[in-house]
């Protein structure tokens, strides 16, 4: 069986998280679970980036030691993924026991490589981010990536030679086209950071303590993004390279990360897997942003809620939905929860919901729920069967292209479809008529059968709703290799009674 390891970043409890953490999580969860209908052997990780300064000042306004303020957030993220159905295999915290022993290891070994060296760190940086910058990166004195206060820092440090693996890089991106998307991340990485002149990385502190010990020289903490990029490995049993997760899923298929942290997965990561002699990932994503109102979403701004207020209102699916379909994937986009409403209406309510309402109550009325295919097919019927056996691989292009977005909306139009043949072929009139029972069965199977390889094709992305398809259909063809054909729907079947999936939603 082919494997695909999937990732997200592990996120920064410093608050609890918001539909931008979400929507992250939701994508990597739809791939994840769409590879593992498609026949592969998944890993899907997430976890939490626990140590940093930023946390320990946090942690230090409350008057709790670090480890109590990470703990309440890590729980109450557990308790968002669940409600998000976030089907993880592994959830990683950088202060987990192993993870932190593995990170102390790795950084001997490049210690001990000659790749991690001793030296003065003087420069600028921007706690928010956990990042340093130089005088001529920084933008009038503020962080170039938040635009925040950056903060003079000279202490004793450990370099990283991240100068000696610059050209390794960059030949690596020329043999690898497709190790970052979209192709402007890419461009970006190479002319504004890689050409410029790679500098060594400063990864260690000294100026505080809630980090993973330099154990040779303990009073030094590991740079956070060191500790937190190791993560990738470390969950696998590295650095015991025979570790049976290890040997199986590295290098991962893909990273799936912001925008804004794609030079760290781009740049410092190879780098540092190209130090240990480990192959490198194949593909890193670099998403957009979700913003609001155009802009930040912003604890401090206070301009977002709860996402599970949004669960609570429109149905975790309609959550999911709309992260998923939303936005162009790679590009920015605006969450709004008009957008969110009008989204569910338009595509899941007055598309998907309707059209299987409507199908299943026609089968109540005109057969008592009973299925039958007498396969009296007409022209618009060989139509529509056509564009439901080709959904399939149409789908599969889209989403080994990680456009997840357009991926769905291939579904829905063969949903819209459905519901035109629906209008165009008027099972009403034909009820009428006894000698029409034949036809008006066979334009029922067809609907049926199409709603039923939508519904399967749907169930990556909007699981609960796919299985309430499907158990009203009451059919054991649930399987994906089931959707390789049409006519796969048994006969004979009694379908279950429909229930409304979505309820139409008036604007607040
Ligand atoms: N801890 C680091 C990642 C380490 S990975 C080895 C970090 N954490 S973060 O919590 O600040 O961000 C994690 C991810 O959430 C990033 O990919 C970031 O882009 C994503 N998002 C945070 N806010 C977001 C939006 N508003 N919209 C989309 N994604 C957002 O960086």
């Amino acid at each position: 069986m082919k494997k695909y390891y999937i990732t997200t970043p592990i996120y920064y409890p410093s608050a609890n998280f918001h539909i931008g953490h979400c929507y992250t999580t939701i994508i990597a969860d739809a791939i994840a679970r769409y590879k593992r209908m498609t026949g592969y052997d998944v890993f899907f990780q997430t976890g939490t980036d626990e140590h940093g300064e930023k946390i320990e000042k946090k942690a230090k306004e409350q008057n709790v030691t670090p480890k109590e303020y990470v703990d309440k957030i890590i729980a109450d993220a557990k308790d968002l993924w669940a409600s998000l159905n976030i089907s993880y295999d592994y959830f990683i915290r950088t202060t987990d026991e192993n993870h932190e022993k593995a990170v102390q290891k790795i950084f001997k070994k490049l210690y001990d490589k000659g790749d991690i060296y001793k030296g003065e760190y003087k420069g600028l940086y921007c706690i928010p981010c956990e990042s340093f910058w130089t005088e001529s990166q920084a933008i009038d004195g503020k962080c170039p990536d938040c635009g925040r206060e950056l903060k003079e820092v000279s202490e004793e440090a450990y370099f990283f030679r991240l100068s000696k693996y610059q050209d390794k890089l960059i030949q690596f991106y020329d043999e690898h086209p497709d190790f970052i998307l979209p192709l402007s991340r890419k461009n970006e990485m190479l002319n504004n950071f890689i050409k410029p002149g790679l500098e060594d990385l400063c990864v260690s502190r000294t100026s505080f303590k809630w980090g993973i010990p330099v154990d040779f020289d303990p009073n030094h903490v590991v740079y956070v993004w060191v500790d937190a990029l190791s993560n990738y490995i470390t969950s696998l049993g590295y650095p015991d390279e025979n570790s049976e997760l290890f040997k199986k899923y590295w290098p991962a298929d893909l990273h799936l990360v912001g925008k804004e942290i794609v030079r760290f997965h781009t740049i410092i990561w190879p780098c540092m897997l190209m130090a240990l002699d480990l192959p490198l990932p194949k593909q890193v994503f670099g998403h957009g942003w979700l913003k609001i109102d155009g802009g930040k979403i912003s604890k401090s701004l206070g301009n977002y809620k709860d996402p599970r207020e949004y669960i609570k209102d429109y149905g975790v699916d309609a959550v999911r939905y709309y992260a998923l379909r939303e936005v162009p994937f790679g590009n920015d986009g605006n969450f709004s929860e008009e957008a969110l409403i009008s989204r569910t209406n338009s595509d899941l309510a007055n598309t998907l919901g309707n059209l299987v309402n409507r199908t299943i109550s026609m089968s109540h009325k005109y057969f008592k729920g009973l299925t039958s295919n007498p396969k009296l097919n007409e022209e618009i019927d060989n139509k529509l069967i056509e564009s439901v056996l080709a959904l399939k691989d149409i789908v599969e292009t889209k989403m080994n292209e990680l456009k997840v977005n357009e991926a769905l909306d291939e579904i829905m139009e063969v949903l819209r479809s459905c519901n035109k043949y629906i209008d165009e072929t008027t099972p009403w009139t034909l009820a009428k008529d006894e000698a029409k029972k034949d036809r008006l069965a066979t334009i029922l199977y067809n609907l049926l059968e199409s709603i039923r390889h939508c519904a399967i094709l749907l169930s990556p992305f909007i699981p609960t709703t796919s299985k309430s398809i499907l158990d009203e259909l009451n059919t054991k063809k649930t399987s994906y290799a089931s959707i390789s054909n049409f006519g796969e729907l048994e006969e004979n079947l009694t379908l279950n009674e429909p229930k409304i999936l979505f309820n139409r939603i008036e604007n607040k």
